[in-house]
């Protein structure tokens, strides 16, 4: 169903505002972010694959980076592709995985409907606390990721949740991030949970979630191999 022009999101906008918040947070983000971006190497070591496997690995909005090598030491036999629209995060990326540059495709583009269809398939979707920057077609961007991924494989998201406190989310709003608990019920909704956490930051001024789900049918390997 196409949406009335006025009701349309702003997809163009959104991502100029991402461009322009990253010109100066790209320059701070890796000496700042270990500070509050909690869960991201928890997920990393719950990832449901076999470490020597050579599977397929995706994520969307990789920032400078800080995933896709602990994923490229942790499973030295995957191959990724990655995303992130601003130049800036992408170009901190390369310098980063410079060390994994052969088994690393990083790709300067807001994640779409035709990369989807471009990087598929995947073992593997990461969205590590870009879902809740993603506003309002994070819901789309889900719906991408599930597509693009085999049968079986799975999609992990870690990401603030909600906080109780207004002052707290307003802040993160003036940031672009919404907190609204909005991911998990979707998430829930489209795969099968193997992970499902919600844990508190500094005692509770917000909840950050770690999800991992599965996408249903028929897995590319039978139970015997
Ligand atoms: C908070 S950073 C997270 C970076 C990294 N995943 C991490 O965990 O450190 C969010 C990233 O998502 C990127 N981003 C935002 N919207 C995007 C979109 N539509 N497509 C791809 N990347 C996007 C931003 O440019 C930014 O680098």
């Amino acid at each position: 169903m196409q949406l009335p022009q006025e009701n349309q999101p702003n997809i163009a906008g959104q991502n100029q505002a991402m461009r322009n918040y990253y010109q100066f947070q790209s320059k701070i983000y890796d000496l700042t972010r270990w500070s509050f971006l909690f869960g991201r190497k928890t997920v990393i070591r719950k990832l449901p694959v076999d470490t020597l496997a050579p599977v397929h690995i995706v994520e969307i909005g990789c920032g400078t980076g800080y995933n896709l090598a602990r994923m490229a030491r942790r499973f030295p036999a995957a191959w990724f592709t990655a995303y992130d629209v601003s130049a800036d995060m992408i170009r901190l990326a390369r310098k980063n995985t410079a060390a994994y540059q052969d088994r690393i495709k990083l790709i300067e583009a807001p994640f779409s409907a035709e990369e989807a269809e471009l990087c598929a398939p995947a073992d593997i979707v990461l969205f590590s606390y870009s879902l809740t920057m993603i506003n309002p077609q994070w819901s789309t961007l889900i719906s991408l990721a599930v597509a693009l991924l085999k049968p079986g494989g799975h999609l992990a998201v870690v990401d603030f949740h909600a906080s109780a406190h207004p002052w707290f989310k307003k802040h993160m709003g003036k940031n672009h991030v919404r907190m609204d608990a909005h991911l998990l019920p979707v998430l829930a909704s489209q795969l099968l949970p193997v992970v499902k956490s919600v844990k508190k930051a500094y005692g509770g001024i917000w909840e950050y979630l770690i999800f991992i789900g599965k996408k249903s049918g028929t897995s590319v390997l039978s139970d015997d191999e």
